[in-house]
């Protein structure tokens, strides 16, 4: 019981446009009857005083963080998504050190059944994108939040920046073994079905849509 005071799941709300999403995860987390907090990291100076209101309402808390914003115009063109700058945001899941360990899941995701055994994995655990199975999707992932690896993080974007301009280039390069280390750092498929219009294995989702505990809207149109 000590212990899962200790544990959180997390969010990150960057713009107003995510509060109902955001709102949506919550609710969905609840309905699993998970005892573990639910948590949002939101850059308050971009969203209204109803939106933030609306957060401390469904959350057990929030956090409010300064927005960071990679500004790489290149990377995210190439990514086709000039929105995703503020992405590096998530960076600050690190800083919540009231938690020894979070699962964090982007606001456009929605849990469907009871995902608390994520809690046994160590950082950095996550599943494998849809676009390169070689790299994660940083859309749910479980990390052990430690102002060490913030600092280091932060480095490591002044220095090398982000592959693709978002979180998700910059944290591959940093948890670079995630590939080829300890299997259990490979999280199932079911935990992170990103599904958008061109998905393209239909015979595997009728196989498997059963298992399925989150499905993560990936893309522009949510
Ligand atoms: C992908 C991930 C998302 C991340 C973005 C930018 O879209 O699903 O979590 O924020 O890349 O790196
Ligand atoms: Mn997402």
């Amino acid at each position: 019981m000590a212990l899962i005071n200790c544990e959180a799941y997390v969010t990150l709300v960057t713009s107003d446009s995510f509060v109902v999403g955001a709102g949506v995860l919550a609710r969905s987390l609840q309905a699993t009857g998970t005892k573990r907090k639910i948590w949002c990291l939101a850059s308050s100076k971009n969203l209204s005083a109803n939106s933030l209101e609306i957060l401390r309402s469904v959350f057990d808390g929030v956090t409010e963080v300064e927005c960071i914003d990679s500004g790489d115009k290149a990377n995210l063109a190439l990514l086709g998504r000039p929105e995703l700058g503020p992405t590096f945001t998530k960076l600050h899941v690190w800083r919540l050190s009231q938690f020894q360990k979070v699962v964090f899941l982007d606001a456009d995701t929605l849990v469907l059944k009871n995902i608390d055994d994520l809690f046994e994995r160590d950082e950095f655990s996550a599943c494998a994108d849809i676009g390169w199975p070689d790299c994660f999707n940083s859309g749910v992932f479980v990390a052990c939040p430690n102002d060490k690896t913030f600092e280091a993080l932060l480095k490591l974007a002044e220095k090398e920046g982000s592959f693709d301009g978002g979180d998700q280039g910059l944290l591959n390069t940093y948890f670079s073994d995630w590939s080829v280390g300890p299997s259990s750092r490979r999280i199932p498929f079911t935990y992170n079905l990103t599904i958008n219009a061109s998905y393209s294995y239909a015979p595997a989702y009728a196989r498997f849509k059963n298992e399925v505990k989150v499905v993560h809207f990936i893309g522009a149109q949510k």
